[in-house]
């Protein structure tokens, strides 16, 4: 009899790609129940629940049309039902809804539960900056892992192949987070640096912003590419200030360090809204309610959670480009004032 069971914390859309892939997996896999529940932020869509549909339908018909979810994911509203009996759960929502979240299921989860977060995104607290891991393990007391890539949802739910990076600090626990995630066409590579994969799926974000502005000014591939190389830099920067040069320098070689930066500044949200931002002058707020249908930016709310720390921190000046990207973002500083102060010494990072 299985031990184990998988619950699913978001139903975005990479929370139904993810889905996908768990709910084949778990099916190859003897230790673990064939049921995987899916906790979804209740919403009608066309007069009918969202959970109605995915257990009908078997699709998540609003955030990840057009592809069927196995039948064994099980949509439930009720985040304390869906992690009851759960063994490992995967935290992927939209990271400013996170805290919520795990109060609402503080206090249910097994005893011998461990997590693993897909989210990309920073917390900031008085103690300065926190990653989702760190978060989810203070409020429920439990091992967690992390796993961030170049992992655009919707190429993945068509199996187009890639790669993606699983921070683990426990060797025996990043075996078996593998198993459920590894798939001929989505590759996992382990890495006990936990910590580290996370901030390069969050403060790339920032990043792809900056991208989106280039496109919107209508400016070439080696613009972008500059952006891309000193967002680079100064991500891995500021990763070593907040960790205290814990982080392993190799993680920014892995999937979720340089190339999630490549994929994101070319294919994702953040770059799709900031480039509209630059063209129609709307808030990202309001071209996020007018564009995506309910999916949720992390880019422009990263550029001002970095933002307050670096400046807190009085350490602006070694950041000059997060540092441009959030004065266009907030404070109608023009597009073209990226470039201001970039000739930034990183040589001796
Ligand atoms: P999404 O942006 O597609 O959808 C937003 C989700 O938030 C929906 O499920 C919605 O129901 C939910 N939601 C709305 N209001 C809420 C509330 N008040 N409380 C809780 N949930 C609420 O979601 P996603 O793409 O699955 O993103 C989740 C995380 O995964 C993010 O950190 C994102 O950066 C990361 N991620 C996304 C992709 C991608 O390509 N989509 C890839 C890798 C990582
Ligand atoms: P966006 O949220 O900008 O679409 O990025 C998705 C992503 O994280 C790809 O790895």
């Amino acid at each position: 009899t299985p031990t184990n069971k998988v619950c699913i914390l978001g139903s975005g859309n990479w929370g139904s790609t993810a889905a996908r892939i768990i709910g084949d997996n778990v099916q190859l896999l003897p230790d673990f129940d064939n049921e995987v529940r899916i906790w979804v932020y209740e919403e009608m869509v066309d007069g009918k629940k969202l959970t109605d549909i995915i257990n009908t339908q078997h699709e998540n018909v609003k955030y990840l049309p057009g592809h069927k979810l196995p039948a064994n994911v099980v949509a439930v509203a009720d985040a304390v039902e869906a992690v009851k009996g759960a063994t490992h759960i995967v935290v992927v929502i939209p990271h400013q809804f996170i805290q919520n979240l795990l109060d609402t299921v503080h206090g249910h989860t097994m005893p011998n539960a461990r997590a693993i977060s897909l989210i990309k995104g920073i917390g900031i607290s008085n103690q300065g900056m926190t990653t989702m891991t760190q978060i989810i393990h203070r409020t429920l007391a439990m091992p967690v892992a992390s796993l961030s890539g170049a992992n655009i949802a919707n190429e993945i739910a068509e199996e187009k192949y890639c790669e993606t990076t699983i921070g683990c600090s426990d060797p025996d626990e990043a075996i078996v987070w593998r198993s459920l995630f590894n798939t001929p066409y989505f590759r996992v590579n382990c890495v006990s640096d936990v910590i580290g994969v996370e901030f390069c799926g969050a403060l790339k974000n920032v990043v792809a912003v900056g991208a989106g502005f280039i496109d919107g000014m209508g400016l070439g591939n080696n613009t972008k590419a500059a952006v891309i190389r000193i967002g680079f830099l100064e991500m891995r920067r500021l990763a070593m200030h907040i960790s205290g040069a814990r982080i392993q320098d190799s993680t920014f070689m892995e999937s979720c360090g340089i190339a999630d930066v490549i994929t994101t500044c070319y294919g994702g949200r953040n770059r799709r809204l900031a480039e509209e931002f630059v063209r129609t002058g709307k808030p990202m707020s309001q071209l996020e309610k007018e564009l995506l249908n309910g999916q949720k930016l992390q880019g422009y709310l990263t550029a001002g959670e970095v933002h307050s720390y670096i400046d807190g921190c009085s350490i602006t000046d070694h950041f000059p480009l997060f540092t441009n990207i959030y004065r266009i973002c907030y404070q109608n500083k023009p597009p073209h004032s990226i470039f201001d102060g970039l000739n930034v010494d990183f040589s001796r990072d």
